[in-house]
Formats: structure tokens, sequence, C-alpha cells
């Protein structure tokens, strides 16, 4: 059985103006269809090719030698939570328990805006800015190219992708406008809210 490349959780056209139909259609159809595709073609006739996306990640991390087939493979896990941490008509500040955490661990949603915002905006390069849960609090974290949370005993419960594919189209350089834009009108918070009570 094949990697998969999972449609959008959404319309194309559903998260404009704040990213385009035509962002995903690079970003979804060319850029994540390709880590697919590098996946299966690194993993055909080989014993990763039946084990699940994750055990994949976990089992090639760390080892050099393996390091494509890590990029690839946590690459199309990276961009499958990224879409479904978005929605139409999202961000702005959560409830319930989402809202507790965040309060418990930042002070205030506005505190917890500003520090993802930052993790976001200085992540050199390419990279994902996370909201992780680790042994029992949540934290900001960053990772650099594929890099992923559950690999360092963390379990993701937000990203925002901040290579620069996910919103040159839309935005040039200025990566910025595009978090403060994910924050204020794209976050899921339902996901995140699912990821947190089972983290
Ligand atoms: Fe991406």
């Amino acid at each position: 059985m094949a990697f998969e490349l999972p449609p959008l959780p959404f319309a194309k056209d559903a998260l404009q103006p704040h990213i385009s139909a035509n962002t995903l259609d690079f970003h979804h159809g060319k850029h994540h269809n390709a880590y697919v595709v590098n996946l299966n073609n690194l993993t055909k006739d080989t014993p990763l090719a039946s084990k699940s996306l994750e055990e994949v990640i976990k089992a090639v991390a760390g080892d050099a030698g393996k390091a494509g087939v890590f990029n690839n493979a946590a690459q199309v896990w990276n961009h499958t939570f990224y879409w479904n941490c978005m929605k139409p008509g999202g961000g702005g500040a959560p409830s319930g328990d989402v809202a507790s955490a965040i309060n418990s661990a930042f002070g205030s949603f506005a505190k917890f805006s500003e520090e993802f915002k930052n993790a976001c905006v200085t992540q050199f390069g390419s990279g994902w800015g996370w909201l992780v849960a680790e042994k029992g609090t949540i934290k900001i974290a960053k990772t650099g190219n594929a890099e992923t949370p559950m690999v360092h005993g963390q379990t993701a419960l937000l990203t925002c992708d901040v290579w620069e594919h996910a919103y040159y189209l839309d935005y040039q350089n200025r990566r910025p406008d595009y978090v403060q834009a994910f924050i204020d009108n794209l976050i899921n918070w339902d996901f995140v809210a699912a990821n947190l009570a089972k983290a």
C-alpha cells in the first residue's frame, strides 16, 4: 500500500484572501505531492513500504543514511498536519480546554500569539513553528526543514509552515504578515483541542 496524498480538508479557494487558491495549488498539488512521490520511490520494495507514516519517521530519524526517507516522510506528515490546523473562518482566541491550557502556560492568548509568531518569524530559513505538548505542559517550538516534534518526545498540537513556498506567492518576503493572518484568521482550534485531548 503506497503512501498517499490526502485531499485538502477544505476547498482550494476556501482560505482566501489569507492564502490563495494559487498557493494551495502549488503547495498541496506540487510540493506536498512531490514528498509523497519521493517517499514512495525511496521506500519501494523495502520493509519501510508496509509501515505507517509515523512508523517510518520514527524508524529512520537520526539515521544519516536514511535522511532522504526521513525528510520526505516527515514533510508528508507535517503538511497533512498543517492543512488540518487551518479552516475558513478560523483563528482568533480559542475557548474551552485549549484556552485554559494557553492561559496557564503563557498567561494570555496575546502572549501566546506573540511567542508563536516570534518562533515562526525567527526560524532561520525553511521550517515550522509549533505548539507542542511535552511532559504534561504545552510550549512553543520551532524546527528546521523537515524536523518534526514526534521524534523529540513531543506531541504536535498546532503548526504553521514557514517554508517560503507556503507564503511567497501571496506575501512575498512578508513572513510576519502571513503568520499574523494564520493566527488571526485560519487556526482550526477544534483540531488543536482534539490533539490536546490525546496528548
Ligand atoms: Fe510546505
